[in-house]
């Protein structure tokens, strides 16, 4: 299994480019299974899970062409058979958004066989609302064997109201939508710009999609779809995990291929706590001290609120603020795996229910630490980053779900980071959050 060995210290200088989103790529490398034609996607990030995302659609009989060299940006998605609509246990467990195939199946093939998902390490991870969405939209499901299978000759249009914000709910369902017969009116929709990413692609394949990235979509259904060629939208994780880096290390960082307006609440949170941030180009923000670091407190909520994706690496950057920050965590129930490492760092953190208090700053010193989930594994290397002497981080597969070579991006801006290991090297997957 790989590890990151890291020598802190280092302030990181320089430009630093952000890929293609992650989370925008697996619902649009999904939206594929609408149409017999092709769907050409770029800005696809090279990690695990989009490799996960393709070994699915492979396994239903899909042809995904991955490029390699200057093309491994680059995807393209052939559903013309799709001779076994089935997502499987072995790959659903390694990756819970594996359920973003059930909307999409059931609207092309009239069937989808989707495992349940399992238990997952940042709390439970139902898939209620993606179930009550399809049957309000005539599916008929039933649960068997671990599995869901849903079934409808065509889907039709329907009245949804979100009794809770999901992110990939929404988008699922939006897939669904689009090739039913009539008009779906969605309500309480997520908002996060890679519903709309999704929305794009989906328009550009033909569908009749209004209100993306508001909270009511609608949708007039098509009876098909036709191919695409699409890029996708920056990763604002990878962006603004970059921003924290910058900020952490005293560095002075140009955090290039981004998108500022997507970033906005983590912007205004690291300019409380101190940090100078500017908008140096449409897409790049630049980074660098402002003076002491400050506490702050945040509390995670859908877009455009403080993404729950950044609460670990926040909570790292405010382990060096002067005084107390509390971090609340609304989205998830058990997302504070970090704090526990964190605290062998030398880091003052107290978890009481949904709120972490933070008391800073601490210094932190190096130990070898254990990654959790994709972002607690950023949050220890943003933690390393400052911490004194090398540390190790185990278990770097949950990093590699979704940040692209982060260790040679890291380190062209000068951090001292290695990796001990082969990248990709097969392992045995476990459940995994995010
Ligand atoms: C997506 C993101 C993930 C991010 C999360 C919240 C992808 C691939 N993943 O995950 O990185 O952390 O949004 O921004 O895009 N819920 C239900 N029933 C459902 C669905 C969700 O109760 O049917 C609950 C969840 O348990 C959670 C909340 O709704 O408490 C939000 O989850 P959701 O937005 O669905 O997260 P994901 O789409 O899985």
């Amino acid at each position: 299994m790989d590890k990151f060995v890291i020598r802190g210290g280092n302030p990181l200088v320089g430009t630093i480019r952000v890929s293609g989103a992650k989370n925008s790529a697996l619902p649009c490398m999904a939206a594929a299974i609408l149409t017999e034609e092709e769907v050409t996607l770029e800005n696809i990030p090279q990690v695990r899970d989009i490799e996960t995302e393709r070994k699915l659609l492979v396994s239903m009989g899909a042809e995904v062409e991955l490029g390699d060299g200057d093309a491994r940006h680059r995807t393209t998605i052939s559903c013309r058979t799709l001779s076994d609509p089935v997502a499987k246990y072995e790959i659903v467990k390694t990756m819970r958004a594996s359920s973003l195939v059930l909307g999409p199946l059931v609207a092309r093939a009239g069937l989808a066989r989707v495992a349940m998902p399992g238990g997952c390490a940042i709390g439970g991870r139902p898939i209620d609302l993606h179930i009550k969405g399809l049957e309000k939209m005539g599916a008929t499901i039933e649960q068997a064997h671990g599995y869901l299978e849903a079934r409808a000759e065509r889907l039709k249009g329907a009245h949804l109201v979100f009794d809770k914000i999901t992110v990939t709910g929404t988008e699922d369902l939006l897939m669904a939508a689009v090739l039913a017969d009539g008009e779906t009116v969605m309500e309480n929709c997520a908002r996060e710009p890679e519903v709309t990413d999704l929305a794009a692609l989906l328009t550009a394949m033909g569908a009749k999609i209004e209100g993306a990235g508001t909270s009511t979509i609608r949708v007039q259904g098509v009876a098909r779809l036709h191919g695409a060629h699409y890029r996708i939208n920056p990763d604002r994780i990878e962006a603004g995990t970059f921003l924290i880096a910058g900020a952490i290390t005293a560095g002075d960082l140009v955090v290039a291929n981004c998108n500022p307006n997507h970033l906005r609440a983590v912007i205004a949170k690291l300019e409380e706590v101190g940090v100078k941030i500017d908008i140096v180009a449409p897409d790049a923000i630049r980074v660098r001290p402002g003076g002491r670091l400050m506490a702050a407190d945040i509390s995670t909520e859908e877009y455009p609120g403080f993404p729950t994706d950044m609460q670990a690496q926040y909570m790292a950057l405010v382990t060096q603020a002067e005084g107390v920050s509390l971090v609340k965590e609304n989205i998830f129930e058990n997302r504070f795996m970090h704090v526990q490492e964190l605290v062998r760092m030398g880091a003052n953190i107290k978890v009481d229910g949904r709120t972490a208090t933070v008391r800073g700053p601490s210094k932190l010193s190096a130990a070898a630490v254990m990654c959790s989930d994709l972002r607690a594994s950023a949050s220890l290397v943003l933690a390393a980053l400052v911490a004194d002497g090398e540390s190790i981080l185990d278990r770097v597969y949950h990093m590699d779900r979704g940040y692209e070579r982060i260790e040679e991006k890291l380190r062209s801006v000068g951090a001292e980071i290695k990796r001990m290991g082969n990248v990709f090297a097969p392992r045995e997957a476990e459940a995994v959050a995010d």
